[in-house]
């Protein structure tokens, strides 16, 4: 029996020596060790052994199987460390390789107008105000002035989802809901940038869809020549210091008295060229003094508090600053048009 636990332990660990694979050990490990291996099918002739030899013979049964068992956490550990180094090689990641360059957006231009116009008025202590693009009739039109069938309407035909909600076709909705948001605490002061829509056929200068910039300043005192004063401020920041402003008559329902107002033209500086037309003046926004009635409507007594308000397109202003002759390109997402503007 001696002589057989040690031809098994000389078989077993020669054969053990030359394992290189993880599935192979183990199946050597049931063969040898298993319930079934071959070295229990050894200790079960023990039974028939003498008091006096079964000792020796469990003893040696004991060596053999340690030496097995030895060989086998060896293999075993040297495996693992194998497969965690082939791991640790297969994920190496050499960080002095140069990066993946992603290539760089730029603002558009209509968001930089927006944005620098923003920057300007928040310097002079505005506020941004938003408002919904989709609007009611009484906010859009009533609450402005603009009873239904009033003919200034038509200025701005509009896109209907029912008889009372429209698309706003203008940011001066936000006037109203502004005023009866602050419920009667002066001063006002906000602009509203946002999408406005108009059921316009598209040409160089019309889109169905637009920007405007809205403002709304109310106070006690507050006087037409704040307004000009405030544009005549912002204009020359945002065209250049030499920029002067002009006022003419106009007419809008929720102003009186109500202006246009023409900036001097900052490519020829007034003298006449052809992007004012040789007039030397450019148009670029509505202003006047907040009806009465609008200010009435908003919560503020117009015995006791004035205003004024002012909308600008801003296409219209991005057009003239960057020199863009059609409002189409604005939204053509043309790489090439956008491109220009990145590192303005
Ligand atoms: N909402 C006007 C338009 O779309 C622009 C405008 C004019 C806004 C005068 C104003 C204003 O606030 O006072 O044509």
């Amino acid at each position: 029996m001696k002589e057989k636990l040690e031809a098994l332990k000389v078989e077993a660990l020669a054969k053990l020596q030359e394992v290189t694979d993880p599935q192979v050990l183990n199946d050597l490990r049931v063969k040898y060790l298993g319930k079934k291996g071959e070295l229990t099918e050894v200790l079960r002739g023990m039974g028939g052994l003498s008091a006096e030899e079964r000792p020796v013979i469990g003893q040696v049964a004991n060596l053999v199987r340690g030496a097995i068992e030895e060989i086998i956490g060896a293999k075993q550990e040297a495996f693992q460390q194998q497969e965690t180094l082939n791991r640790l090689n297969a994920e190496k990641v050499d960080v002095t390789l140069p990066g993946r360059r992603l290539p760089q957006g730029g603002i558009h231009p209509i968001s930089r107008v927006v944005q620098e116009i923003e920057d300007i008025f928040i310097g002079m202590g505005y506020r941004v105000a938003e408002g919904p693009e989709v609007e009611t009739d009484y906010y859009n039109f009533e609450a402005l002035n603009l009873p239904k069938n009033h003919p200034a309407r038509d200025m701005q035909d509009s896109f209907y989802l029912t008889e009372d909600i429209l698309m706003r076709t203008q940011t001066s909705p936000v006037q109203i809901r502004t005023m009866q948001a602050m419920k009667g605490e002066t001063p006002v002061k906000i602009i509203c940038p946002g999408k406005v829509f108009r059921r316009d056929d598209d040409d160089a200068t019309h889109s169905f869809q637009f920007h405007q910039i809205e403002g709304l300043v109310i106070g006690p005192n507050i006087r037409m020549s704040d307004l000009k004063g405030t544009l005549q401020q912002f204009v020359q920041e945002m065209f250049g210091p030499n920029t002067g402003i002009r006022l003419r008559p106009s007419f809008f329902p929720f102003t009186e008295p109500s202006v246009e107002v023409d900036v001097s033209c900052f490519k020829c500086g007034g003298h006449g060229c052809r992007l004012c037309k040789q007039s030397g003046w450019l148009e670029i926004l509505g202003a006047g003094m907040v009806h009465p009635n609008v200010l009435e409507i908003g919560g503020y007594d117009p015995a006791e508090y004035s205003g004024f308000a002012f909308g600008m397109g801003a296409e219209r202003i991005a057009m003239l600053k960057y020199g863009i002759d059609d409002i189409r390109y604005f939204y053509t997402n043309d790489m090439a048009f956008v491109k220009q503007f990145k590192g303005i």
